[in-house]
């Protein structure tokens, strides 16, 4: 394998060590590669970083899959680029060198969108998640065997893209798969926010992610 086997224009840093874990950087609609890199330092000083850019233009935006109207998804193409998602982690693990059971999400978006669809798809990609403003990408049936895999979940009570009974649909869900879930409430919006970010870097740190 070489990495013209990696089929996402992706940002690959390699940390201080290798065996240690791997943020997946996962951007908004619109976004790029690198719009998460420096979030991901901040987050985890020293780990790997691998950021692959959303292979779907809608109305030359870059997203991880498409969506038919704001907010209502076309779940045949999210299940299709879950798992190609998840086919992209696992060569890149092989290519770069990196450990794949060690590799945590960092999703902002539709970036967080597709990393929940990476856990509700029982995919088993993800040691760990960050999620910060994602909605419910699918109500899966049955649920996946999430086994105590923590997940932080960052959401705005005014946030108009996602309602807070949507966020609590997701926490539901995640809990109910077996996943430990924190969620963090912020008052504003759909942006990010600093206050949310310290909190997940916090979260971070007594996650034990890597046991
Ligand atoms: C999505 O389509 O994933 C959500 O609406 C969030 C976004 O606009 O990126």
């Amino acid at each position: 394998m070489n990495d013209n086997d990696l089929n996402f224009v992706h940002h690959w840093e390699k940390g201080t060590d290798l065996n240690g874990p791997t943020l997946l950087l996962l951007h908004g609609t619109g976004g790029t590669e690198l719009d998460l890199v420096d979030l991901g330092q901040s987050l985890l000083p020293g780990a790997n970083l691998l950021s692959p850019r959303g292979q779907v233009s809608e109305n030359g935006m870059a997203r991880y899959f498409r969506r038919l109207a704001e907010g209502v998804f076309d779940l045949e193409d999210l299940h299709r680029r879950t798992g190609e998602l998840a086919a992209f982690v696992t060569s890149a693990a092989a290519i770069y060198g990196f450990d794949p059971s060690k590799v945590i999400a960092v999703g902002y978006s539709n970036g967080a969108n597709i990393a929940a669809s990476l856990l509700l798809s029982g995919t088993e990609t993800l040691a760990g998640a960050i999620l910060f403003h994602p909605m419910v990408p699918f109500e899966p049936q049955p649920l996946p065997k999430l086994k105590g895999i923590p997940v932080f979940v960052g959401a705005g009570r005014q946030d108009p893209m996602v309602p807070e009974g949507l966020t609590n649909r997701l926490v539901e869900l995640l809990t109910a798969a077996g996943a430990n879930v924190e969620t963090h409430w912020e008052a504003g919006g759909h942006h990010l926010n600093r206050n949310e970010i310290e909190a997940a870097k916090i979260w971070m740190k007594g996650a034990n992610l890597w046991n």
